[in-house]
């Protein structure tokens, strides 16, 4: 095996997926809180619109990195939602938001590059980082300071070897999010850094709690937008995990670079799951606030059972949930 693999070891989320998995196969009463998986279906037209690419033909090769409607539709997305001004040229969809993360970091890492990654993190990005031959580095985001790293924190950890800070708000696996002030506060010292590009992982945008307003970096400081990677998909919005449609807004030289690897891996995200993320992002947006009261509901009473046990402290997450299935609530 290439000394590449050796590097990396396989997502401990998938291990322990697949593990409970079996017990629940072998009649175990099984509680997975690993993968972040809604466990909803995907909305029905959604699923319609899959049928009707089907039938429609759009069953061949589409453009590298997305059919032009879905990329007019994700530029339309991020003005709607996020404020923000994308052209065409300055997205890729990509195979789920996990290929837009390693794309970005295999077309822009050399060996000694570094990436800040804000700890607790979800496990895949240390292992991309390994993988594209770049070296993670670590932020402690601690209890105390909501599991947010602080401009401090940041500053000390930036050298001039740093390629990419990573900022994942709503967290995995902490929930913790990023309010605009906090983004502001971290956007000032990106700001004295202007080789560092930001890579801003909002794949939970959709899945906040109570009055949390859920902001992006490259909203907050315009001036960040021509190094920030924006990253997001219809994974976790829509119950979607499986169709496996992610993507990303940057400038043009990083799509163009990600959407040449792409051309030499996958070749192009599903054509029928492109069809049905662009129903996702056009159609009836009712799912996205339906299904965050339900979550609402499951993060209060682990909470409120987390901290009723002995030993056991934990703080209110502004967002992100668990897949804890419909029939263990
Ligand atoms: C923080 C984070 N980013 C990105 C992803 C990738 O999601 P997908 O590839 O399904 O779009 C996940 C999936 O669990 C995640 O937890």
């Amino acid at each position: 095996m290439s000394q590449t693999l050796a590097r990396v070891k396989p997502s401990p989320t998938i291990a322990i997926t697949n593990r409970a998995r079996e017990l629940a196969a072998e009649g175990r009463d099984i509680i997975s809180l690993s993968a972040g998986e809604p466990d909803f279906d995907t909305p029905a037209h959604i699923r319609e619109a899959a049928k009707a690419a089907i039938d429609a033909g759009h069953t061949r090769y589409t453009a590298v990195d997305g059919i032009p409607e879905l990329k007019k539709a994700i530029c339309a997305k991020f003005k709607r939602e996020n404020g923000l001004d994308y052209t065409p040229a300055q997205i890729t969809v990509g195979t789920g938001g996990k290929q837009i993360l390693y794309n970005a970091l295999m077309a822009t890492l050399n060996p000694g590059d570094e990436v800040i990654i804000p700890a607790p993190y979800w496990v895949s990005y240390p292992d991309m980082v390994l993988l594209a031959g770049g070296t993670p580095v670590a932020i402690e985001a601690e209890m105390q300071h909501g599991y947010r790293i602080s401009p401090e924190q940041l500053e000390a950890a930036i050298t001039d070897k740093t390629k990419w800070v990573i900022l994942n708000s709503p967290s995995n696996p902490t929930g913790a999010g990023y309010g605009a002030d906090h983004l502001r506060a971290l956007a000032d010292v990106l700001l004295r850094h202007p080789d560092v590009w930001v890579l801003a992982d909002d794949i939970y945008e959709h899945l906040v709690f109570d009055d949390f307003k859920f902001s992006t970096i490259a909203e907050i400081e315009p001036k960040l937008k021509d190094r920030t990677l924006t990253m997001n998909g219809v994974s976790k919005a829509y119950a979607m995990t499986g169709w496996r449609i992610g993507y990303g807004a940057a400038p043009e030289i990083l799509i163009k670079a990600m959407s040449k690897l792409q051309s030499q891996s996958t070749s192009n995200p599903s054509s029928i799951s492109q069809y049905a993320a662009l129903a996702a992002l056009e159609g009836p947006q009712d799912y996205i606030a339906e299904s965050r009261a339900v979550f609402e509901r499951r993060r209060d009473l682990v909470v409120a059972a987390l901290n009723e046990a002995p030993g056991i402290v934990c703080p209110k997450p502004e967002g992100r949930s668990t897949s804890i299935p419909r029939s263990a609530i």
